[in-house]
């Protein structure tokens, strides 16, 4: 008989305590989403530190979470592996920038990983996410539905957060996806976005303050946040680590929520042979199923470019 998923033991693995990785890590203590959280870096010293100082709030937690310093062995055992290792994006770089060295870095981890016998889910925000979840799926050779990258969820959020100031409703209330590269070529889907239970551009017809070019203006500023944030203070941390907190959250509790995850499209929305961000159920099986939303042609053309994006930059690394 299967097991109580609730009562399942939640274990995690993080690979990288960078910023991201510890703030991730900070996250999770914080909400109590895992039982237990093994960090892992090749700087152990800086991981050992974050252990001791992590473990140093547990009094002030709800769910306390036993965390401990480790190694690629350790994997063996836990159900989710968080890779936030890696190098990140440098003022005036892109993501795609990061192909060739973090390819590198991920060989090496994903085989580590691997070795150790882990049979569980990978979750990936290293950029650029879709090309290195991609290569996480082929190098682990794991089913698809259990290799995840955070694609979209953090643009998504930006949005609604965005949308949700300008409307002045609360995010949650906003129903609007980002979808695509986590990067340059993304989209925002207007066409299936809502108000509410209001199809957005029903909501803008109903009050003059409200104007298209004024949502057209909000995607540039999603798309290009990152940037903007690494030109202040050097890199982003806090946001994507609440973003990947969500998804294992979902993973945990067995939520069965629509969140945009960078998954394996497998003649979803007309592609093939690629990772990017769409909306994707999730549970404690990975994703369960990709949601198809109703594109008008130019979002459909929009998605085809970037998926090409996406696929030319994979093409020499993979046949
Ligand atoms: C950002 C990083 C996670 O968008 O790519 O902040």
């Amino acid at each position: 008989m299967s097991e109580n998923i609730s009562d399942r033991i939640s274990r995690v693995a993080l690979i990288g305590t960078g910023f991201v990785g510890s703030s991730y890590a900070f996250a999770l203590m914080n909400q109590g989403i895992a039982n237990e959280l093994i960090m892992i870096d090749l700087n152990e010293d800086k991981a050992k530190g974050d252990v001791i100082d992590l473990n140093h709030g547990k009094a002030f937690t709800t769910n306390p979470t036993l965390i401990k310093y480790g190694t690629y062995e350790d994997c063996s055992n836990v159900d989710l592996v968080v890779i936030c290792a890696g190098a990140n994006q440098k003022p005036g770089e892109t993501r795609l920038d990061l192909v060739d060295k973090n390819l590198k870095i991920f060989k090496e981890i994903v085989d580590a990983v691997m070795a150790s016998g882990f049979d569980g889910i990978f979750l990936v925000a290293t950029n650029p996410v879709d090309i290195l979840t991609y290569a996480t799926w082929k190098y682990s050779g794991l089913p698809s539905e259990r290799v995840i990258g955070s694609g979209t969820i953090l643009d998504t959020a930006r949005f609604r957060y965005l949308l949700g100031d300008y409307f002045n409703v609360a995010p949650k209330n906003v129903h609007a996806y980002i979808i695509g590269e986590h990067g340059d070529s993304e989209l925002p889907v207007y066409n299936s976005a809502y108000i509410g239970a209001i199809p957005i551009m029903k909501f803008i017809e109903r009050n003059d303050n409200y104007k298209k070019e004024d949502l057209d203006d909000i995607f540039i500023r999603v798309r290009d946040a990152a940037y903007e944030i690494i030109k202040s203070k050097g890199a982003t941390y806090y946001g994507i680590a609440m973003g990947l907190a969500r998804i294992t959250k979902a993973i945990f509790s067995n939520e069965n929520s629509i969140l945009t995850v960078s998954a394996h499209m497998n003649g979803h929305y007309g592609e093939d042979h690629v990772y990017i961000g769409v909306p994707a159920v999730i549970n404690r099986n990975g994703i369960r199923e990709i949601m198809e939303l109703d594109l008008s042609e130019e979002e459909k053309q929009r998605f085809h470019n970037s998926a090409n994006t996406l696929k030319q930059i994979l093409a020499p690394h993979f046949d």
